[in-house]
């Protein structure tokens, strides 16, 4: 086993990681461990653009991004996060273009923006252009911008590293164990504070647009030490996944123009969401998704729509909108605007379908797309641990494995790329600064342990159950019993099934019990996170009675503030789910109903 020693160490290496990681190397010794090659992360995927209110296009204002960013969560997102967060985008855009990041472009030079759900002029209601992108390919750009940026500084990284356990000592963070895959060696990181940035879990789900690498390692690491969960019973369902395979349909197609389109050739977005139609919040059209293809008017009475960027289906209703360009003039689109502006979606359409969107419509349907909840910290990215949201010295999070909370039960698109530049940065700075002023705890003899008690129990279990059939029923189970629309009857059939898999986890059989690139060890240590977050998702959706943003509960239809304008914290032992609750921080917008 090799010890290291770093002040600060970054576990992840998508947006946040790399974020704070360059933040933070300016200030401290500082490594990065990420489980794939950093360029492979999942911020690779994030498509359409990063929300900030430059008001390159049309009037707008950190103010306006705020309040639709409440308003978009529910109303359950923290208000004083969301402030900062809206208020700071402007800059943390700016910073990124002078990294070289190379968004496209208006006529006149600057950062192009576009439409997105739930971004609206607060005057006029009316969508606004507020997404600033880099065609469909924004978290790609992101990423590599950020990742020659860290290597430029030197930073040190150790890649396909996969972290197993959190040390704690004293009640504080002191570093991380963590399995090197090409060796099979555990490696302990000694550190003085640690920051996790290891997104999402996504694959909990059978329909989804995340990576394989999405399964929760830093919330369920997190968990077994101890540390709650917060909110995980909001799970976003992104609109347009590319039917069957969830891959991402970026909401940037709607934003050009594009509409939703059912059997009957209706825009039915015009029922649900009067106003802004096919650009209305995540949850709202997700629900209004199901709904029509619950009724049977999916296409040919199957379980997709159709998304059409087809340009006469885009000029059409961009007429009957009455939509203009900034200059006055009506908006109209060419094959070769949305060849430009969407190159990456038609390319996927075009290879994963045999569809090409210039011509035909798109067959999708609603894909699990992000996580609201994750590991509870506040506005300074510190984790907190109880009601009283007591600090954790040392430890930090940012990003989706985070919950800080400016997404609350739902988020607006393009804000999860904001969030992770923000608070990633926020995160590196607070770590170093914290790192500056503390020593190394002492580190436990035992330290790697527990990380290796986890791996041999998978390695010499003796059963015969097979980890793919094992994962296939959680999604399966997660996917149609926890999904868009929920009841007490379908949860508590969901748990008892999470439950009976956590069971037959116990006995299952590797064939691969070698130490060089052992996938199959790793992926069976996955599960396990997964599991445990299945099982958490659903304790926390059964106890909350009432549906907001994400959670649509069929058998409690409305919110209650008077009882649910709260957040859940989630804790999980050998004797199962605890559950406890904390206040939403209001600083400005009083809940009301929400109106698209
Ligand atoms: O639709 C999209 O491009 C996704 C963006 C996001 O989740 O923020």
């Amino acid at each position: 086993m090799k010890t290291h020693r770093y002040e600060v160490v970054v576990v992840g290496a998508g947006g946040a990681g790399l974020m704070a990681a360059l933040q933070a190397s300016r200030r401290a010794a500082t490594a990065v461990l990420s489980k794939l090659y950093p360029i492979r992360s999942h911020t690779g995927a994030a498509q359409g653009g990063i929300g900030a209110a430059l008001g390159n296009l049309e009037e707008d204002s950190p103010e306006w991004h705020t309040y639709d960013t409440v308003k978009g969560s529910d109303y359950l997102g923290d208000q004083d996060a969301i402030e900062f967060m809206c208020h700071e985008a402007v800059e943390t855009v700016y910073e990124l273009e002078h990294m070289g990041l190379p968004f496209s472009r208006t006529p006149d030079g600057r950062i192009a923006q576009r439409r997105f759900g739930g971004h609206t002029n607060n005057i006029t209601g009316k969508p606004v252009q507020r997404a600033c992108y880099a065609a469909d390919r924004t978290g790609h750009m992101i990423l590599q911008t950020l990742y020659q940026q860290c290597i430029k500084r030197n930073v040190t990284f150790f890649d396909e590293f996969q972290v197993l356990d959190l040390i704690v000592v004293n009640g504080a963070a002191a570093g991380v164990v963590a399995i090197e895959l090409a060796t099979g060696e555990l490696h302990v990181f000694h550190a003085k504070a640690v920051i996790f940035a290891t997104g999402g879990y996504g694959r909990m789900w059978e329909i989804t647009s995340n990576a394989y690498a999405y399964t929760g390692d830093g919330i369920a690491v997190a968990l077994r030490r101890g540390i709650p969960a917060e909110d995980l019973e909001f799970f976003q369902f992104h609109p347009t996944g590319i039917y069957k395979l969830g891959i991402l349909i970026t909401e940037g197609v709607r934003g050009e123009g594009g509409v939703l389109i059912n059997d009957l050739g209706e825009r039915f977005m015009e029922r649900y969401a009067p106003h802004v139609k096919d650009l209305a919040s995540r949850d709202v059209v997700s629900r209004a998704m199901y709904i029509e293809m619950r009724e049977g008017r999916g296409i040919g009475g199957q379980r997709y729509l159709y998304l059409d960027v087809r340009p006469e289906t885009v000029n059409k209703y961009a007429a009957i909108d009455g939509r203009t360009n900034p200059d006055g003039s009506p908006y109209q689109v060419t094959a070769d605007d949305i060849m430009a502006k969407l190159p990456e979606i038609i390319d996927f359409c075009r290879t994963y379908m045999g569809v090409d969107p210039v011509t035909e419509p798109m067959p999708v349907q609603p894909t699990a797309h992000y996580a609201m909840g994750g590991i509870p910290t506040n506005i300074r990215t510190e984790v907190v641990i109880d009601e009283q949201n007591t600090v954790m010295p040392g430890l930090y999070a940012a990003g989706e494995t985070a919950c800080v909370s400016v997404h609350g039960a739902n988020r607006l698109g393009t804000n999860s790329l904001v969030d992770i530049i923000v608070f990633g940065r926020h995160a590196g700075i607070n770590a170093a600064e914290f790192a500056r002023g503390a020593s190394f705890q002492p580190l436990p003899s035992d330290a790697a342990d527990f990380a290796r008690q986890q791996l041999d129990r998978l390695l010499n279990s003796k059963g015969k159950e097979r980890p793919i059939e094992i994962a296939n029923e959680m999604k399966h189970t997660m996917f149609d019993l926890v999904g868009v629309f929920r009841t007490e009857e379908s949860m508590q059939q969901a748990l008892e099934k999470i439950r009976e898999l956590k069971e037959r986890y116990a006995y299952i059989q590797l064939h691969d019990h070698g130490k060089i690139f052992n996938t199959e060890l790793l992926t069976a240590w996955e599960l396990g996170n997964l599991l445990d977050l299945a099982e958490v998702t659903t304790v926390s959706a059964l106890a909350r009675k009432e549906s907001r943003g994400a959670h649509s509960r069929e058998d409690y239809p409305e919110r209650d503030d008077e009882h649910w304008l709260k957040h859940t914290l989630a804790w999980l032992d050998e004797d199962g789910v605890r559950l406890g609750y904390k206040p939403v921080v209001i600083t400005k917008y009083e809940p009301k109903e929400r109106v698209y």
